[in-house]
């Protein structure tokens, strides 16, 4: 069983995620599927498909205008939020610090948090990938707590097009097992994401501590996103 989390980023209508989820409960498969959705669609709801946020405050409530609570997402009946993605940390600020008091406060109202970790091209090209990726999972992750998800997105790969090697995500993903292992959370289940496709999604959820992918631009058409998920058992 593999865990196949779309994420549709400032993107998608109501219409669509209708259209979605009656296509996504016709389908065959044992995988977990998720949709993290703008917050305006979050009252969808399917007995196929979990439901989850992108983003939550890291405060419970309060004078913090535009933001939105773990605790309210939740009261709208899904279960996942994304956290600390890529493109929070670039265009809004969001650091290891933040992030992590977001997954807590999910974690505190009932979600499941999905942790995001990656390197830019500049780490990547200065050698700093694993240090970022390991300092992200050390910092990103709250104590003591076990429902959670991490996914790894390489930044300089999201929506590009390209994707690591195999080498590259098996590295990846085996120092996040093993920090994670080190921090008492081993099983957490690790999601790979950056261009995935019906086309490259099976190769690599078939590299080792890759529990699943974290999908954008592909999750957004019923035909694009339905072969990632049929593409493994
Ligand atoms: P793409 O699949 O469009 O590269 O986006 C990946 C991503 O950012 C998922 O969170």
């Amino acid at each position: 069983m593999k865990i196949i989390a779309g994420n549709w980023k400032m993107n998608g209508t109501r219409e669509l995620l209708n259209e979605m989820i009656v296509a996504l409960e016709n389908i065959d498969t044992e995988n977990k599927v998720i949709l993290c959705v703008p917050y305006t669609m979050l009252a969808a709801s399917s007995a196929r498909v979990a439901i989850g946020a992108q983003d939550v405050s890291a405060h419970d409530h309060g004078a913090y205008t535009g933001q939105v609570s773990a605790n309210m997402v939740a009261a709208t009946g899904a279960t996942y939020t994304i956290v600390g993605h890529s493109e929070r940390r670039q265009y809004n600020g969001d650091t290891n610090d933040t992030v992590r008091q977001k997954a807590a406060a999910a974690v505190a109202a009932g979600l499941t948090p999905i942790i995001c970790v990656g390197e830019t091209m500049d780490e990547k090209n200065a050698g700093k990938t694993m240090e970022i990726i390991q300092s992200g999972v050390r910092e990103s992750v709250p104590q003591d707590t076990k429902n959670i998800i991490i996914a790894y997105e390489p930044r300089w790969a999201i929506g590009a097009g390209i994707t690591p090697t195999d080498d590259e995500i098996a590295s990846a993903h085996q120092l996040i097992a093993d920090t994670l292992s080190d921090m008492g959370l081993g099983g957490t289940p690790i999601l790979y994401g950056a261009s995935v496709r019906a086309s490259n999604a099976a190769q690599i959820m078939s590299i080792p501590h890759v529990d699943g992918v974290l999908v954008g631009g592909a999750s957004l058409k019923v035909d694009d996103f339905i072969p990632i998920i049929t593409s493994v058992k």
